[in-house]
């Protein structure tokens, strides 16, 4: 902690062109700040429920489906169950992280090499779903108006 001149005194002798600057500044940062914020890589804590419906979906055969973390959390599955990055085969994300959506990744459209996006929901969920079942857990729904609601 070095010793510093009190900030208002500073503050004041300031002359008014160099304020004038200051401000520009600002205002030049809160704009980069803007401009990448609509870039942000996406939140790190989930919301009570996360409707998945996408609307890249053209035209939708099935409702959208209403995930909640909770139940899923109560039944001990790790974020890794679900959440992923990989990089060289590895899963490098980590709690507390930021969570990209599944989308950002598996297209509604099929890449090479990249689940499409219907599958790798469907992989995921039911899979996890019909392989608890099978193991004689309680396991969340397989039945497609089960998840898909309306
Ligand atoms: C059973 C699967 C599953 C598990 C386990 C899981 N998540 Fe998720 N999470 C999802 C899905 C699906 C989404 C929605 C993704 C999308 O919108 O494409 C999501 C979204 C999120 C989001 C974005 C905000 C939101 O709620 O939509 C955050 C943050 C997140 N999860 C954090 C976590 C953390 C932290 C854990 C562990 C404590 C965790 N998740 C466990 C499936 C899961
Ligand atoms: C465990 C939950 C679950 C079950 C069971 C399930 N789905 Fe899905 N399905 C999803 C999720 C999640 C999506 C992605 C929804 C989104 O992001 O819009 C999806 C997407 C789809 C889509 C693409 C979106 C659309 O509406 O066109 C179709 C079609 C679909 N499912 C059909 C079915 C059918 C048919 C069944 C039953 C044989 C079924 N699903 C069972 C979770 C499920
Ligand atoms: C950052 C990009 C990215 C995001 C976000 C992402 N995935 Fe993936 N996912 C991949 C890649 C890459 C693979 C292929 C990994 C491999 O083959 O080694 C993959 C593989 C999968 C697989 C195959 C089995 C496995 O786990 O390896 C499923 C199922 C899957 N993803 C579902 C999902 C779901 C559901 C979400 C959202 C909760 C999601 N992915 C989010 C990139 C992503
Ligand atoms: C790794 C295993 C696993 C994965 C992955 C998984 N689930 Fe589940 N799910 C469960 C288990 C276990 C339960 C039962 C929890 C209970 O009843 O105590 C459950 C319960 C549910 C329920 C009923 C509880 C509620 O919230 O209404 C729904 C709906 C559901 N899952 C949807 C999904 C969807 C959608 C996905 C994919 C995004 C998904 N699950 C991925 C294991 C999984």
């Amino acid at each position: 902690m070095g010793v510093q001149p009190p900030v208002q005194h500073a503050a004041k002798r300031r002359p008014a062109r160099q304020k004038c600057q200051t401000a520009v500044y600002l205002l030049v940062a809160v704009s980069v700040f803007l401009l990448l914020g609509a870039k942000a890589p996406g939140p790190t804590t989930p919301k009570p429920v996360s409707p998945l419906d996408s609307r890249s979906f053209q035209p939708r055969e099935k409702g959208p489906v209403l995930f909640r973390h909770q139940p899923h959390e109560a039944a001990g599955i790790t974020c890794t169950a679900c959440h992923h990055n990989y990089v060289r085969g590895r899963n490098i994300w980590r709690e507390g992280q930021p969570v990209a959506a599944c989308e950002e990744c598996h297209q509604v459209q099929p890449r090479p090499k990249m689940l499409d996006l219907k599958n790798a929901f469907h992989r995921q969920c039911k899979g996890c779903h019909l392989k608890t079942r099978q193991q004689g857990r309680r396991a969340g729904p397989i039945r497609c108006e089960d998840c898909h609601r309306s």
